[in-house]
């Protein structure tokens, strides 16, 4: 075999090897391919066996030329390789580039748990200190000391959670009324936020509610100063200059006079109603003795807010047990209030 032959035996192989691979659309056929051009029993093996044939000088062109092609078909697999692994790729996953992204989802802070920052929030406007309680509580703070004795039958009326060692779930924020005047002097002006517990369910009662608590207690302080702070507040959170509120007179123990307030709203068939939102009164002298106040120089008033009901009423909602059930559906949309 001479040189020229050889230099154009290489041209056509490498002219059909393009063509194949340009051809092929899988994998295993390019495998073929591979062993076909470049393989033991190829014909480019074949030329490389004959060139012992060749002088010296024709042996090393040639020699060069046969590397050359080796190479250019062996890329052209590669690429070959390459751009099949890439359109399998795009087959297999169905990605569509050109699809709009989606946009992780945010949580946010629960419907009940914004009714009470907003509420929180007012209350420091009016200069009322937040301060915390424990949510287990013992008898003397949640009853006793709230002139509450054993026997009274107001605890009755509360249908308590009751744990070990005369412990209790506290059912109402009342007993951190206890707490800070054991531990503070008049004058006192603090909201106590949290978590209360009765043995209640149904549409307007869960077994775990919110209340706000308030308590202020300085020299004269009275009645009107009451109505009026509740006025203010209610107003302001309602944000309804005009809200219709009702004080009802009422009972509780640890406050004489008491009061119940009940606020109008609209019903979903489209009756007016009222929903009673907090109970509150002047604090009980019993109540002051008891925490080494002095009810002849000081009095004060109480109250004790239903954060769900406040919810209710501005969100629109007729079942409290709504918030309680955690379904996205319902928590989002109150994403933006
Ligand atoms: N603790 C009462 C309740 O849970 C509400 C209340 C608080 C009433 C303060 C008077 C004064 O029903």
């Amino acid at each position: 075999m001479s040189g020229d032959t050889l230099k154009s035996d290489l041209k056509k192989v490498l002219e059909e090897a393009t063509q194949s691979i340009k051809d092929i659309d899988n994998p295993s056929d390019l495998e073929k391919l591979r062993v076909k051009f470049l393989g033991k029993k190829s014909l480019l093996n074949t030329f490389m066996k004959s060139l012992s044939d060749l002088d010296n000088e024709e042996k090393a062109q040639a020699g060069k030329k046969l590397n050359d092609t080796k190479k250019k078909i062996n890329d052209l697999l590669g690429e070959k390789k390459i751009s099949l692994s890439k359109s399998k790729d795009k087959e297999d996953d169905g990605f569509d580039f050109s699809m709009p992204g989606k946009a992780s989802s945010v949580g946010s802070l629960h419907p009940i748990t914004k009714t009470m920052n907003c509420a929180i929030q007012i209350f420091e406007s009016l200069k009322f200190e937040c301060v915390e309680g424990p949510e287990i509580e013992d008898e003397f703070h949640n009853f006793t000391a709230l002139n509450i004795p054993e026997t009274h039958p107001a605890r009755a009326m509360h249908d308590t959670f009751y744990l070990e060692n005369n412990n209790l779930l506290r059912t109402h924020t009342s007993s951190v009324q206890v707490r800070v005047m054991d531990q503070e002097n008049p004058p006192i002006r603090i909201i106590a936020p949290g978590k209360v517990y009765r043995k209640d369910s149904d549409i307007t009662h869960t077994p775990m509610f919110h209340q706000i608590e308030g308590l202020y207690i300085d020299k004269e302080v009275s009645f009107s100063n009451l109505k009026s702070i509740i006025n203010i507040f209610l107003k302001s959170f309602f944000e309804e200059d005009d809200l219709k509120i009702r004080f009802r007179p009422s009972y509780f123990p640890f406050t004489e006079p008491s009061a119940e307030v009940d606020i109008e709203y609209i019903d979903n068939k489209g009756n007016k109603n009222w929903l009673e939102i907090l109970g509150c009164g002047m604090v009980h002298p019993n109540v002051l003795d008891m925490a080494n106040i002095d009810s002849t120089i000081y009095s004060g008033y109480a109250f004790g807010l239903g954060v769900e009901r406040l919810a209710m009423l501005k969100l629109g909602i007729t079942d409290l047990r709504l918030f309680y059930e955690n379904d996205l559906r319902f928590l989002k949309q109150f994403q933006r209030i």
